[in-house]
């Protein structure tokens, strides 16, 4: 299902790039410095808008989603940037290296989240921007009890993505300082941007 997934992952973001997710990825990584490091890479979505760093360490665990990216690379702008194939919940770098970090609809699928922020904490620097695009479980009733349900199924078809994390409440427990929330589509997407408080 992965190597399905990677091969497929570009043709169905392309529309939803269009109408509105290029925009909110260059907000978002406009507030990216330094040495960044970006989580869940998958395909290199993000890659062509980093312009005002220094390097990304990228990490990502699906090979296949490697490939794609390391093709990505060359249309990105002269930034330096390495794809580790590594998980979030075992960074494979030391303590206090990065001065950013970005993940952008990863949280959905990571096994073990909370010990993914846990590892972002100790790999970023004190004060870090941490930066996240991720789609959540939403407020209201109704449509958050239609994710529950669809979960389950949701889940074999796209490589693990829960419909309905609760994304904030993971990223409390982890001790982040959240900065500001902004919310899309109704609060089904949420771009949010916390500090590694240490
Ligand atoms: C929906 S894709 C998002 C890709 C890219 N970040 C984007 O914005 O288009 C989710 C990515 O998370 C990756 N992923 C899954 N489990 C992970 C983990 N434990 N740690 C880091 N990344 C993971 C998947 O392989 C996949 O590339």
């Amino acid at each position: 299902m992965g190597k399905l997934f990677a091969r497929l992952y570009d043709p169905i973001m392309k529309p939803l790039e269009k109408i509105k997710f290029n925009s909110i990825r260059r907000e978002l990584l406009s507030h990216a410095t330094g040495q960044v490091l970006e989580i869940g890479s998958g395909t290199g979505v993000n890659f062509p808008y980093y312009k005002h760093v220094d390097c990304v360490d990228a990490i990502e665990p699906n090979q296949q989603m490697i490939q794609q990216a390391k093709k990505n690379i060359a249309s990105t702008n002269n930034v330096p940037i390495t794809i580790y194939q590594a998980t979030a919940e075992q960074l494979p770098f030391e303590r206090n290296v990065f001065d950013s970090v970005v993940s952008t609809l990863v949280f959905c699928t990571i096994p073990d989240p909370l010990q993914a922020l846990e590892e972002i904490r100790r790999v970023s620097k004190p004060g870090a921007p941490i930066l996240f695009f991720e789609h959540v479980r939403m407020k209201q009733p109704l449509l958050a009890q239609a994710q529950d349900m669809l979960t389950p199924a949701w889940k074999n078809i796209c490589d693990g993505c829960h419909l309905n994390r609760d994304i904030v409440s993971f990223l409390g427990q982890a001790g982040l300082q959240v900065e500001c929330i902004n919310p899309h589509y109704k609060g089904l997407f949420l771009m949010i941007k916390c500090t590694n408080p240490k």
